[in-house]
């Protein structure tokens, strides 16, 4: 199966396990199509890792629901998702079944969507792990076990017969994370598994992801809002805006040189230390109806660099001045000649906050920053961790 693949000098391969191009997925409903994700490509090799950020309803999970074979029936789906060397559009449920868990496996934001509170959590794992291997249930559960110990369950052949609501938040995600890896996929796509946890159950959650991309040799695509968890974290970076990618490249270059004006958005609304106690700069304004996009580019009634061609054609999505970063945006290099391109966004600020903490407290939604995000928050000056 791997005969075609080129091993690199780790004996691991470098060819593509993951390729998707110019995927496109429309939701027909009374209102019109929602054109939940339009013209996604991206490539992920062995041990990569990929971030995909983007406000709520930019088309994150819908994509990857695509590439795991399991959006309803009545979404359209165009272009291609290949597996190594095998297409995934258009397979049967029962075909697509042997592919995910074994090649590709997904985390989903709520644990609870993947664990069945009547069973215990060895019981689950072990079935897991039977459903791909014709192996005795000793045999399965042991792996189980092998398993919990992977993700750093303390005490695994203990907490295996008890059930998931004996498990803390965090205990549960790593659960399962367990349940993702158990039949060793080579790659896991993690769809915001970490919101719920506080910050610190956050850090060591996305810790373990890591170790399992070095110890199983995954590839990893780690969904978010957030762009504050992806630093220190990816390889690569992928903004999602309207359903489409707008800024794409490595995650240095995504912080350091953003090249679209909503990433430089997003850099805008993170919790930043040099300015603890200050209102953060959210955009403001709402995303775009996916039923009646915007004529020209999405971001366009949001964008403080708009002009008139933004109105009227989308721009492509094309290489900056580093061909390994892309950026739809006619004006990128406009944005590139300013001094202080996050200033675009500041005349949201509202001041200074003399006790942030009280205001969080009056309404959790307000981004605030304080210093117990910057104490936890990876900047991308610590580069990736190893
Ligand atoms: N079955 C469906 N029918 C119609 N529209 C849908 C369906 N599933 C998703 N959508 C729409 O597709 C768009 C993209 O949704 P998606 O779940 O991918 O967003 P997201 O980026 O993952 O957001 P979040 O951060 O909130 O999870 C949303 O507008 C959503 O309402
Ligand atoms: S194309 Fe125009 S509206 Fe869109 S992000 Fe660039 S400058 Fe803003
Ligand atoms: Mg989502």
């Amino acid at each position: 199966m791997t005969g075609l693949l080129q091993p690199d000098h780790r004996g691991v391969s470098t060819d593509a396990l993951l390729t998707v191009e110019d995927l496109s997925v429309g939701f027909p409903t009374d209102d019109g199509v929602v054109r939940a994700v339009r013209n996604v490509s991206y490539t992920l090799r062995p041990r990569e890792v990929l971030g995909i950020v983007g406000e709520s309803g930019s088309g994150k999970s819908v994509s990857s629901m695509a590439v795991m074979g399991l959006l309803p029936r009545t979404a359209k789906v165009t272009g291609s998702i290949r597996y190594r060397d095998r297409e995934l559009v258009g397979l049967s449920y029962k075909d697509m079944q042997s592919v995910r868990n074994n090649g590709v496996a997904m985390i989903f934001q709520d644990p609870m969507t993947s664990l069945n509170p009547v069973y215990t959590i060895g019981w689950q794992l072990a079935e897991a792990y039977r459903a791909h291997h014709s192996v005795s249930k000793r045999t399965a559960w042991a792996k189980a076990i092998e398993a919990l110990e992977l993700v750093g369950i303390p005490q695994p052949d203990r907490r295996a017969s008890q059930y998931p609501h004996e498990f803390s938040g965090g205990m549960r995600q790593r659960v399962v994370i367990a349940m993702a890896i158990i039949n060793d996929p080579d790659v896991i796509i993690a769809d915001e598994p970490t919101t719920a946890l506080d910050v610190t159950v956050q850090a060591q959650i996305l810790e373990t992801l890591l170790r399992l991309r070095d110890e199983v040799d995954a590839a990893i695509v780690m969904i978010t809002h957030d762009l504050g968890v992806v630093a220190g974290m990816v390889d690569r970076v992928q903004v999602m805006y309207g359903g489409t990618v707008v800024e794409a490249g490595p995650v240095e270059e995504i912080f350091d040189r953003p090249r679209m004006p909503y990433t430089v958005g997003l850099l805008g609304s993170l919790p930043n230390p040099a300015r603890l106690g200050q209102r953060l700069t959210p955009i403001t304004g709402a995303p775009p109806s996916l039923i009646n996009l915007p004529a020209g580019c999405a971001f366009s009634p949001r964008c403080p660099l708009v002009i008139d061609q933004c109105r009227t054609s989308e721009p492509p999505l094309l290489a900056t001045e580093r061909g390994d970063h892309s950026t739809r945006c006619h004006r990128w290099q406009h944005l590139a000649g300013l001094n202080r391109p996050r200033e675009l966004f500041e005349h949201e600020e509202i001041g200074v906050i003399e006790n942030p903490a009280a205001l969080v407290e009056a309404d959790p939604d307000i981004p605030v920053a304080t210093e117990a995000h910057t104490v936890e928050l990876r900047l991308p000056q610590e580069g990736p961790s190893a």
